[in-house]
């Protein structure tokens, strides 16, 4: 019984020091986020990505609130930037895989949408923006990969 109870006893250790790990990477992660990246996103992904959604005035033009909503409601089950890291996302899609997928995006230039960057001129991602999003996922990549 001892024996046992000391066996559960490492197991529970070797546990919480891989969650506290875990943990203290996501801080570091989310540190860089607020600083670097979150002013971009909160700029130019937040009205699909978040709760905080900025309606622009032709919201009230008929059925275009349908598509706007539309637009969020995807946009938000794919990923939620509401709470900052980890994001929630569909299913709960692993972070590294979601960082991934975001750099994608961002490399490919599909995010923001075509139809809202008409919309929102300013809200193209500049040379500079894909440079430093780029850098913040590989470094936080690397981080999620070694400890989760
Ligand atoms: C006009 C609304 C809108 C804005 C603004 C927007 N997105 Fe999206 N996003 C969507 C929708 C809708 C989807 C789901 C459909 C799709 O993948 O095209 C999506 C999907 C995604 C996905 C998941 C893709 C995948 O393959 O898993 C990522 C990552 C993403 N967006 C990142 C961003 C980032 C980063 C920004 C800001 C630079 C941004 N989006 C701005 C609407 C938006």
């Amino acid at each position: 019984m001892k024996r046992i109870l000391r066996a559960s006893h490492k197991t529970l250790m070797f546990t919480l020091i891989l969650t506290t790990t875990a943990w203290a990477e996501d801080s570091r992660i989310n540190a860089a986020y607020n600083t670097s990246i979150k002013p971009i996103f909160q700029k130019k992904c937040f009205d699909c990505h978040s709760n905080k959604p900025t309606f622009p005035w032709y919201y009230a033009v008929p059925g275009v609130k349908q598509l706007i909503n539309h637009d969020i409601e995807e946009g938000l089950e794919e990923m939620d930037l509401s709470k900052d890291f980890p994001f929630a996302s569909k299913e709960n899609k692993a972070q590294a895989k979601l960082l991934k997928d975001l750099k994608e995006e961002i490399e490919k230039g599909d995010m923001p949408p075509f139809t809202y960057r008409i919309m929102h001129t300013d809200s193209k991602i500049t040379v500079e923006e894909k440079l430093l999003i780029s850098r913040w996922v590989d470094e936080s990549v690397e981080l999620l990969e070694k400890v989760h």
